[in-house]
């Protein structure tokens, strides 16, 4: 990229390119800004004139379009609370951008909600992730600032843009703040679902549950705990791609959020003008396990497994170098430090003022590869030692020392067995009754969520508390966008006893706002025909032993396989002239639209669940090709 220090300089050579491009003699040399990319008319020349023609029309000069253009990717949406304040945020990043001689342009991508969302957010990540791709790559920008910050859409920006392959860098929304109930600090969403449960149990009158619906999000941003959007913050800053200081935790509706934004702008424009550096080249192996690091300290969620993993196989040098076992075996070094909830106590704004990111990675610098590089352009070392932090007592209260961690070690741990052979998740940290992570108990099974709803809260259901509650058909195919659905209620009739936990098993997923012991992700899904977790039945033992990180069935490998035979049969059968509903696994050949592309291509939870032809490695088996 070429850079002017002298505005004469500059001026001259905008002139020398605007001559340039009515030069029919010559190609088009440059591709950078309006130039890259031009749209196929057969006749570059024509091509850039009425590129030109167009985008005066919205006031631009010849001169501000020779600048190096940064896209500012809009996520805003009245359907997204989450990202009330993006035009704000777009406002700053522009001041940065021109500050710094670039030309800012926004554009819009797809915004996802969680409660607008349905069947689930989930389901629309890999439609984010490939309308981020495409728009990066189709328009002229030189490099590109990404605004998301609600849950699924940082990991759907990460994704697009390591595919994309233009420098990028990510701008989070930032965290609400937290709201009060009877002098109580409360927020989204961990505080919504203990106090539904306390409704649920009727402990909390119909009244009190409508006064605490008014103050779960009493402001715009992202949820307030260690919950997804808030996890996939953090990791990002743990890759090197986002400001040490705010650029994860800085509320959304502070000043500096705006300042951040302001910044991202600025980094834009000096990443290009530095070595245009592209996220396959600044991101490694190295700043992966960095990110690892990150989530296990803070107790992340456990989707930002899900996603991690599906970002990691989006990066040519790095797919296939991790999986789920690594991200277990950094869990076995990296103590539990961040005291938020679900984990722990206390809320984002906290972190924030606790030292945020910046001190967590001081706090963590033994563990970290301090060779990665930064968006800074720096080591991630360089920049720690050139932005020091001095700890604080109510910092350590919030982000404890390596020697006086919240939990010692592995807050999410991967489980393998003959039920999960490709792996399971849980978040261990967020368990309410730790003798649960050792247990062995009879199954309640639940075939789907319409059976567990009509019978969750029956008197007559054959349950006690050492029942292993276990829900299928909410994986990836099964219930298409893998629900969090993982946080099975307690039956009420347990509830009412003053149960609070139990062992929880399902191949969906969990909200990283929700606690409890509960094991998520079982790969293969149950929708699998082959799947040993599809032909669980009720009365079954199970065995789990988070400490061996085994979880099984206890019946004998003929019975399972005779189960798995007869279940395929059946299924089989109900897609001939029975009239039966056949089953979801089979039915998915046949559907039209982004359903049937999402249930033929989507891969399973232990690679991320991103379609096979979107990874780096390109098409892989899926469930597009049935493993018979
Ligand atoms: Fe958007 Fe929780 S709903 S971050």
């Amino acid at each position: 990229m070429a850079t002017d220090s002298s505005h004469t300089n500059g001026d001259s050579n905008a002139n020398n390119q605007i001559a340039q491009d009515y030069d029919l003699s010559q190609p088009i040399t440059s591709k950078s800004g309006l130039r890259s990319g031009l749209t196929s008319y057969g006749d570059a020349h024509f091509s850039l004139f009425l590129r030109k023609v167009f985008i005066k029309a919205l006031g631009y000069s010849d001169s501000a379009l020779s600048s190096p253009i940064i896209g500012i990717i809009n996520t805003y949406s009245s359907f997204n609370p989450c990202h009330s304040n993006v035009p704000q945020l777009i406002d700053s990043v522009k001041r940065g951008v021109l500050a710094s001689g670039g030309l800012p342009v926004d554009f819009p991508t797809i915004s996802i909600h969680e409660s607008f969302s349905s069947p689930t957010s989930m389901y629309l990540r890999n439609l984010m992730a490939m309308d981020t791709e495409e728009m990066i790559r189709a328009q002229p920008v030189d490099a590109v600032v990404m605004i998301g910050g609600c849950d699924k859409t940082v990991p759907a920006q990460l994704m697009g843009g390591i595919s994309a392959n233009k420098p990028v860098v990510p701008l989070i929304t930032g965290p609400m703040m937290p709201g009060s109930v009877e002098g109580v600090r409360v927020g989204a969403c961990t505080d919504c679902r203990s106090y539904w449960a306390k409704f649920r149990a009727g402990d909390v009158d119909v009244e009190d549950i409508m006064s605490v619906n008014e103050e779960l999000a009493p402001t715009g941003g992202t949820c307030g705990v260690m919950g997804t959007a808030s996890t996939m913050a953090c990791i990002t800053a743990g890759l090197g791609l986002l400001e040490l200081r705010g650029g994860a935790t800085a509320a959304a509706v502070s000043s500096a959020r705006l300042r951040v934004a302001e910044q991202a702008g600025r980094n834009a424009v000096a990443m290009l003008k530095r070595d245009n550096v592209k996220p396959q080249d600044l991101l490694t192996r190295e700043s992966f396990l960095n990110a690892i690091t990150v989530l296990q300290a803070i107790g992340g969620s456990t989707n930002a497994v899900v996603h991690l993993m599906a970002t990691i196989n989006r990066h040519p040098q790095v797919a296939g170098t991790i999986d789920l076992k690594t991200i277990d075996e950094i869990g076995r070094k990296t103590p539990l430090l961040v005291d938020l909830k679900p984990s722990g106590d206390n809320y984002m704004t906290d972190f924030h003022n606790a030292g945020g990111m910046l001190a967590l990675l001081h706090t963590l610098r033994p563990l970290l590869h301090l060779n990665a590089r930064t968006l800074t352009g720096q080591t991630l070392g360089e920049l720690l030692d050139n932005t020091p932090f001095k700890s604080f007592a109510h910092s350590r209260q919030i982000i404890r020392s390596l020697d006086d961690p919240l939990y010692p070690q592995s807050s999410l741990v991967v489980l393998n067995g003959n039920i999960c052979p490709d792996g399971a998740v849980m978040k261990a940290s967020a368990s309410k009754n730790r003798k649960l992570l050792h247990h062995q108990g009879t199954a309640c099974v639940f075939e789907n969520s319409a059976d567990m709803a009509k019978r969750i809260d029956s008197p007559d259901l054959d349950v006690t508390e050492n029942s292993i509650l276990v829900l299928k058909s909410i994986g990836p195919v099964g219930n298409p966008g893998m629900p969090e659905a993982g946080l099975i209620p307690i039956p009420q009739k347990l509830g009412r006893q003053g149960v609070t936990d139990m062992l929880r098993i399902s191949d969906g997923r969990m909200s990283g706002t929700a606690g409890g012991t509960i094991i998520l992700h079982i790969s293969p899904e149950s929708a699998d025909l082959e799947s040993v977790f599809g032909i669980v039945q009720t009365g079954d033992k199970i065995v789990c032993d988070v400490e061996k990180r085994v979880l099984s069935l206890e019946v004998d490998q003929q019975e399972i396989s005779r189960r798995v035979a007869a279940r395929k049969e059946r299924a089989q059968g109900s897609t001939g002239n029975s009239g039966a509903q056949p089953e979801q696994w089979l039915e998915r050949n046949g559907r039209r639209g982004y359903r049937g592309l999402y249930e033929r291509e989507v891969n399973q939870a232990h690679l991320g669940c991103d379609f096979g032809f979107l990874t780096a490695q390109g098409p892989t088996p899926g469930p597009s090709e049935d493993r018979q």
